[in-house]
Protein backbone atom coordinates (compact mmCIF):
# COMPACT_ATOMS: atom_id res chain seq x y z
CA UNK A 1 0.00 0.00 0.00
CA UNK A 2 1.17 3.84 -0.75
CA UNK A 3 2.22 5.60 2.26
CA UNK A 4 2.13 9.21 2.36
CA UNK A 5 3.70 11.73 4.93
CA UNK A 6 2.43 14.64 6.89
CA UNK A 7 5.41 17.04 6.78
CA UNK A 8 4.69 20.00 9.27
CA UNK A 9 6.44 23.16 8.33
CA UNK A 10 4.15 25.93 10.24
CA UNK A 11 5.83 26.61 12.93
CA UNK A 12 7.54 30.60 13.06
CA UNK A 13 11.08 28.99 13.84
CA UNK A 14 11.40 31.76 16.93
CA UNK A 15 14.91 30.13 17.76
CA UNK A 16 16.11 30.14 14.32
CA UNK A 17 16.13 33.58 13.94
CA UNK A 18 15.98 35.50 11.08
CA UNK A 19 16.73 34.46 7.39
CA UNK A 20 13.31 33.28 6.43
CA UNK A 21 11.14 30.48 7.41
CA UNK A 22 12.89 27.26 8.92
CA UNK A 23 11.34 24.82 6.56
CA UNK A 24 13.01 26.90 3.18
CA UNK A 25 16.30 27.63 4.80
CA UNK A 26 19.31 26.35 2.53
CA UNK A 27 21.67 23.53 3.35
CA UNK A 28 24.35 22.57 0.66
CA UNK A 29 22.09 24.74 -2.15
CA UNK A 30 19.05 23.05 -1.16
CA UNK A 31 15.86 23.94 0.94
CA UNK A 32 15.38 21.89 4.49
CA UNK A 33 11.91 21.37 2.95
CA UNK A 34 13.54 19.56 -0.15
CA UNK A 35 15.63 17.44 2.06
CA UNK A 36 13.04 16.16 3.93
CA UNK A 37 11.22 15.02 0.93
CA UNK A 38 14.26 13.51 -0.61
CA UNK A 39 14.84 11.12 2.58
CA UNK A 40 11.20 10.18 2.86
CA UNK A 41 11.30 9.37 -0.42
CA UNK A 42 13.94 7.27 -0.45
CA UNK A 43 12.48 5.59 2.46
CA UNK A 44 9.34 4.29 0.57
CA UNK A 45 6.90 7.14 0.80
CA UNK A 46 5.05 7.92 -2.14
CA UNK A 47 3.52 11.14 -1.94
CA UNK A 48 3.71 14.11 0.52
CA UNK A 49 1.31 16.75 2.28
CA UNK A 50 2.97 19.81 3.12
CA UNK A 51 1.34 22.40 5.94
CA UNK A 52 3.14 25.52 5.90
CA UNK A 53 1.39 28.95 5.47
CA UNK A 54 -0.42 29.44 2.27
CA UNK A 55 0.73 32.47 1.43
CA UNK A 56 4.22 30.84 0.63
CA UNK A 57 2.93 28.65 -1.84
CA UNK A 58 4.90 30.30 -4.28
CA UNK A 59 8.44 29.77 -2.50
CA UNK A 60 7.41 26.26 -1.59
CA UNK A 61 6.91 25.20 -5.43
CA UNK A 62 10.03 26.93 -5.85
CA UNK A 63 12.02 25.28 -3.49
CA UNK A 64 10.28 22.00 -4.33
CA UNK A 65 10.65 21.74 -8.28
CA UNK A 66 12.59 18.75 -8.36
CA UNK A 67 10.88 16.85 -5.48
CA UNK A 68 11.24 13.01 -5.88
CA UNK A 69 7.42 13.09 -5.34
CA UNK A 70 4.38 14.48 -5.49
CA UNK A 71 3.02 17.17 -2.61
CA UNK A 72 0.54 19.65 -1.88
CA UNK A 73 0.20 22.40 0.86
CA UNK A 74 -2.08 22.82 2.66
CA UNK A 75 -2.62 25.51 5.98
CA UNK A 76 -1.30 25.10 9.43
CA UNK A 77 -2.79 25.60 12.93
CA UNK A 78 -1.86 27.46 16.41
CA UNK A 79 -0.03 24.65 17.86
CA UNK A 80 2.15 21.54 16.06
CA UNK A 81 -1.11 19.43 16.68
CA UNK A 82 -3.61 21.79 14.66
CA UNK A 83 -1.35 21.61 12.01
CA UNK A 84 -1.04 17.72 11.98
CA UNK A 85 -4.88 17.45 12.14
CA UNK A 86 -5.28 19.61 9.21
CA UNK A 87 -2.72 17.80 7.53
CA UNK A 88 -4.36 14.79 8.25
CA UNK A 89 -7.39 16.01 6.97
CA UNK A 90 -5.67 17.01 3.27
CA UNK A 91 -3.79 13.44 3.66
CA UNK A 92 -7.29 11.46 3.32
CA UNK A 93 -8.70 14.34 1.30
CA UNK A 94 -5.57 13.42 -1.78
CA UNK A 95 -4.47 9.91 -0.74
CA UNK A 96 -7.15 8.34 0.08
CA UNK A 97 -5.65 4.98 -1.11
CA UNK A 98 -3.07 5.46 2.06
CA UNK A 99 -3.96 2.84 4.67
CA UNK A 100 -0.24 4.09 6.71
CA UNK A 101 0.58 7.99 7.39
CA UNK A 102 4.31 9.71 8.63
CA UNK A 103 4.40 12.10 10.41
CA UNK A 104 7.64 14.54 10.36
CA UNK A 105 9.13 17.46 10.99
CA UNK A 106 10.23 19.48 8.26
CA UNK A 107 12.34 20.67 10.73
CA UNK A 108 14.25 17.35 10.80
CA UNK A 109 15.66 17.32 7.05
CA UNK A 110 18.65 14.55 7.27
CA UNK A 111 16.18 11.61 8.54
CA UNK A 112 17.93 8.58 6.84
CA UNK A 113 16.30 6.66 4.51
CA UNK A 114 17.02 3.65 6.45
CA UNK A 115 14.79 4.88 9.17
CA UNK A 116 12.40 6.11 7.54
CA UNK A 117 11.74 2.14 5.61
CA UNK A 118 12.24 0.98 9.26
CA UNK A 119 9.05 2.99 10.60
CA UNK A 120 7.18 1.67 7.41
CA UNK A 121 8.60 -1.62 7.84
CA UNK A 122 7.17 -1.58 11.44
CA UNK A 123 3.69 -0.53 10.15
CA UNK A 124 3.32 -3.38 7.84
CA UNK A 125 4.30 -5.70 10.03
CA UNK A 126 1.24 -4.71 11.72
CA UNK A 127 1.98 -1.96 14.34
CA UNK A 128 -0.40 1.12 14.32
CA UNK A 129 2.22 3.96 16.05
CA UNK A 130 6.08 3.74 15.64
CA UNK A 131 8.16 6.04 16.51
CA UNK A 132 12.14 6.44 16.33
CA UNK A 133 14.08 7.13 18.96
CA UNK A 134 17.89 7.18 20.38
CA UNK A 135 19.81 7.21 23.73
CA UNK A 136 20.05 10.02 25.07
CA UNK A 137 23.68 11.08 25.70
CA UNK A 138 24.22 13.38 28.26
CA UNK A 139 23.50 12.46 31.74
CA UNK A 140 20.57 14.16 32.79
CA UNK A 141 19.18 15.60 36.54
CA UNK A 142 15.59 16.35 37.66
CA UNK A 143 15.90 19.48 38.99
CA UNK A 144 14.58 20.01 42.55
CA UNK A 145 12.73 22.46 43.84
CA UNK A 146 15.52 23.16 46.59
CA UNK A 147 18.15 25.57 45.55
CA UNK A 148 20.99 23.50 44.57
CA UNK A 149 19.79 20.17 44.62
CA UNK A 150 18.95 17.70 41.70
CA UNK A 151 18.53 13.73 41.43
CA UNK A 152 20.21 12.06 38.78
CA UNK A 153 17.49 10.07 35.91
CA UNK A 154 18.71 6.24 34.93
CA UNK A 155 20.11 6.87 31.67
CA UNK A 156 19.72 3.79 30.22
CA UNK A 157 15.66 4.12 30.06
CA UNK A 158 15.51 7.26 28.32
CA UNK A 159 15.37 7.84 24.71
CA UNK A 160 14.52 11.01 22.74
CA UNK A 161 12.34 10.73 20.58
CA UNK A 162 12.11 11.96 16.98
CA UNK A 163 10.30 11.41 14.20
CA UNK A 164 8.69 10.54 11.45
CA UNK A 165 6.38 8.73 13.23
CA UNK A 166 4.28 6.68 11.54
CA UNK A 167 0.47 5.35 12.38
CA UNK A 168 -2.07 3.51 10.03
CA UNK A 169 -3.78 6.67 8.99
CA UNK A 170 -7.21 5.93 10.20
CA UNK A 171 -6.48 5.18 14.29
CA UNK A 172 -4.28 8.41 13.74
CA UNK A 173 -7.21 10.37 12.73
CA UNK A 174 -9.76 8.55 15.49
CA UNK A 175 -6.95 9.75 18.46
CA UNK A 176 -6.86 13.41 17.04
CA UNK A 177 -10.58 13.38 17.26
CA UNK A 178 -10.35 11.70 21.40
CA UNK A 179 -7.82 14.29 21.77
CA UNK A 180 -9.42 17.13 20.77
CA UNK A 181 -12.95 16.24 21.97
CA UNK A 182 -11.90 15.17 25.63
CA UNK A 183 -9.69 18.51 25.55
CA UNK A 184 -6.10 16.24 26.70
CA UNK A 185 -2.48 17.66 26.42
CA UNK A 186 -0.52 15.55 24.41
CA UNK A 187 2.83 16.77 22.74
CA UNK A 188 3.24 14.62 19.75
CA UNK A 189 1.18 12.24 18.30
CA UNK A 190 2.02 8.98 19.76
CA UNK A 191 0.82 10.04 22.94
CA UNK A 192 -2.59 10.87 20.95
CA UNK A 193 -2.41 7.44 20.24
CA UNK A 194 -1.75 6.06 23.62
CA UNK A 195 -4.85 8.20 24.80
CA UNK A 196 -6.71 5.72 22.90
CA UNK A 197 -5.08 2.51 24.17
CA UNK A 198 -2.83 1.95 21.38
CA UNK A 199 0.39 0.44 22.03
CA UNK A 200 3.80 2.59 20.82
CA UNK A 201 6.38 0.73 18.93
CA UNK A 202 9.92 1.84 19.16
CA UNK A 203 12.13 1.85 16.59
CA UNK A 204 15.98 3.00 16.10
CA UNK A 205 16.79 6.42 15.18
CA UNK A 206 19.66 8.26 14.50
CA UNK A 207 21.93 11.78 15.63
CA UNK A 208 21.39 12.45 11.75
CA UNK A 209 18.14 13.03 12.36
CA UNK A 210 18.40 16.08 14.27
CA UNK A 211 15.52 18.93 14.85
CA UNK A 212 17.07 22.02 13.61
CA UNK A 213 15.90 24.84 16.25
CA UNK A 214 18.32 27.06 16.71
CA UNK A 215 21.69 28.36 14.47
CA UNK A 216 23.76 26.08 15.97
CA UNK A 217 21.48 23.51 14.49
CA UNK A 218 22.23 24.28 11.15
CA UNK A 219 25.81 24.16 11.00
CA UNK A 220 25.62 20.70 12.65
CA UNK A 221 22.97 20.08 9.63
CA UNK A 222 25.74 21.38 7.15
CA UNK A 223 28.27 19.07 8.58
CA UNK A 224 25.69 16.08 8.10
CA UNK A 225 25.02 17.24 4.44
CA UNK A 226 28.76 17.55 3.64
CA UNK A 227 29.42 14.18 5.20
CA UNK A 228 26.66 12.57 2.91
CA UNK A 229 27.59 13.87 -0.24
CA UNK A 230 31.25 13.34 0.07
N1 LIG B 1 5.06 23.32 13.54
C1 LIG B 1 3.89 23.45 12.81
N2 LIG B 1 2.86 24.23 13.30
C2 LIG B 1 2.97 24.87 14.47
C3 LIG B 1 4.17 24.74 15.22
C4 LIG B 1 5.21 23.95 14.73
O1 LIG B 1 3.77 22.88 11.73
N3 LIG B 1 1.95 25.63 14.89
C5 LIG B 1 6.17 22.51 13.00
C6 LIG B 1 7.43 23.32 12.72
O2 LIG B 1 7.33 23.96 11.47
C7 LIG B 1 8.53 22.28 12.78
C8 LIG B 1 7.97 21.25 13.76
O3 LIG B 1 6.58 21.54 13.93
O4 LIG B 1 8.80 21.65 11.54
C9 LIG B 1 8.71 21.26 15.08
O5 LIG B 1 8.57 22.54 15.68
P1 LIG B 1 9.79 23.48 16.11
O6 LIG B 1 11.06 22.78 15.90
O7 LIG B 1 9.44 24.04 17.44
O8 LIG B 1 9.76 24.65 15.00
P2 LIG B 1 9.13 26.09 15.12
O9 LIG B 1 7.88 26.05 15.93
O10 LIG B 1 9.05 26.63 13.74
O11 LIG B 1 10.29 26.87 15.89
P3 LIG B 1 10.17 27.82 17.20
O12 LIG B 1 9.48 26.97 18.25
O13 LIG B 1 11.58 28.18 17.53
O14 LIG B 1 9.34 29.01 16.79
MG1 LIG C 1 7.93 25.50 18.03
Amino acid sequence: EPVVAVVVAAGSGVRLGEGGPKALRDVGGRALVAHALDSLAGGGVSRAVIVSRAELAAAFADALADAPIPWTLTEGGAERQDSVANGLAEAERVAPDSRYVLVHDAARPFVPASVVAAVIAALRSGASAVIPAIRVIDTIRVADPHPGEATVVDRSRLRAVQTPQGFDLATLVRAHDHVRSKGLAVTDDAMACEAIGEHVTLVEGSRDSLKITEPFDLLVAEAVWRRRTD
